[in-house]
Order: structure tokens, then sequence, then C-alpha cells
């Protein structure tokens, strides 16, 4: 879809911590249209054995134990949030399940402590609608990802407005990103894209 002029974007709240646990609950997941399968969204995404991957606004984590067994023992996961206490969160549950690959870090996606050109994929579900800046995160992306890698998006389809669609549509190409595919179901948006441009 052609977007012609800069469409409007505006962040939603950030999930306060004390909600992380509901996240982790699949029932709710169900019900609230985020339900799709850890493993066959991490499938989805084309993320596979060897690879260094971000995973964007994992909060408490439901989808990174999948994406570390995805990666393997050869592969990494940087799991990056902006909350302290969701990082924090996410560190017990990869102490406990023993995920030697995964790295949670505290940092804003407009701000990456990551190198250029380091990650082969990236993965942020259900975590764009809360991030204030998107055109920076995008460049972020753009930035730490090596070329021809992928971004996967998920978000919660009735919550995500048309104004937000639009908006990604043009801030995701005008960033250096070329859309994949895209499913715009009943319960739940999912978009992968692919960096093109090296500039
Ligand atoms: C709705 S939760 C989704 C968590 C997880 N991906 C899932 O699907 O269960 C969104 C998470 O993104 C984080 N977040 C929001 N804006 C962010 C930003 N600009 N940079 C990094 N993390 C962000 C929030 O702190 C929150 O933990």
């Amino acid at each position: 879809m052609e977007v012609d002029q800069k469409p409007k974007w505006k962040a939603l709240s950030l999930l306060p911590p004390r909600a992380a646990w509901m996240l982790d609950n699949k029932l709710y997941r169900i019900l609230t249209g985020s339900g799709y399968k850890d493993t066959e969204l991490v499938e989805w995404s084309g993320v596979h054995e060897g690879q260094e991957v971000l995973e964007l606004g994992p909060a408490a984590g439901y989808f990174t134990p999948a994406l570390s067994k995805k990666v393997g023992e050869n592969g990494k996961i940087y799991s990056i949030d902006v909350q302290a206490e969701m990082i924090a969160k996410l560190q017990d549950k990869v102490e406990r399940l023993g995920l030697k690959n995964v790295s949670p870090l505290v940092a804003g996606g407009e701000t990456l402590p990551l190198a250029d050109d380091s990650v082969d994929s990236i993965c942020a579900f259900y975590v764009l609608e809360e991030v204030v800046d998107l055109e920076s995160v995008v460049s972020e992306f753009h930035r730490v990802l090596r070329p021809g890698g992928n971004v996967t998006v998920t978000q919660v389809a009735y919550d995500f407005k048309q104004y937000q669609k639009d908006a990604m549509r043009h801030i995701f190409p005008t960033g250096g990103f070329e859309l994949l595919e895209e499913s715009d179901g009943r319960w739940t948006y999912k978009a992968r894209w692919r960096r093109t441009s090296t500039n």
C-alpha cells in the first residue's frame, strides 16, 4: 500500500511490570489475540540455527525460550527491554531455564547497545505500538541488522489502529526496508520486513 504523506504515530503506554505475568499466561494470550504459539511465530519469523537475534521488548520473556532453542548453542539472543523491572523478571527466567545463549539487556530501541551490522534477525513481538519514536527505532534496526536480515513485527490486530499500520508501512520503507509478507488477521497483525539498502 502506497502512503504519500507521513502518517501520524502515537504510542500506547508501556505495559507495567506488575502486569508482566499476564503475558506468560496462555489463556490470557488467547483471549486478547496475542495467542500465537511461541514456536509457530518463531518459525514464521525465519529465525534459524546459529543466528544472532535481537528480541526487542521481551517483557518477562514469553517468546525468549523458543527463540533460544531455535538458534541453539551456536546462536545468541539479545533480549532488550526499556524497563529494568522487565529485564529483572527475564533474568530470573533465563537462570531458571538455564538459557545460556540469552543476554537480557536494559535499553530503549531508540539507542540499541549493539554494533553496526551485528544481528541476523530482529523480533519485535507486540512491542512497536508502545514505542514513542518509531522512526528512531527503525533507523536503529537498520543500523544493527546485517544487510538482507529480517525484522518480524506482530501486534494485537483489534488494538492496532489503521493509522499505526499506515505509519509502519511508511516508516519501514523510508528506513530502508522492503515488505516480505504481511498478514492482517482478525486477531493478530504480523509482518516481515527485509533490510535492503546499505545506507
Ligand atoms: C506488550 S509487552 C510485549 C512483551 C513480549 N514481546 C510478549 O509478546 O510477551 C511490550 C514490551 O516492550 C517494552 N518496550 C516498549 N517500548 C520499548 C522501547 N522503546 N524499547 C525497548 N522496549 C520497549 C515494554 O517495556 C514491554 O516490556
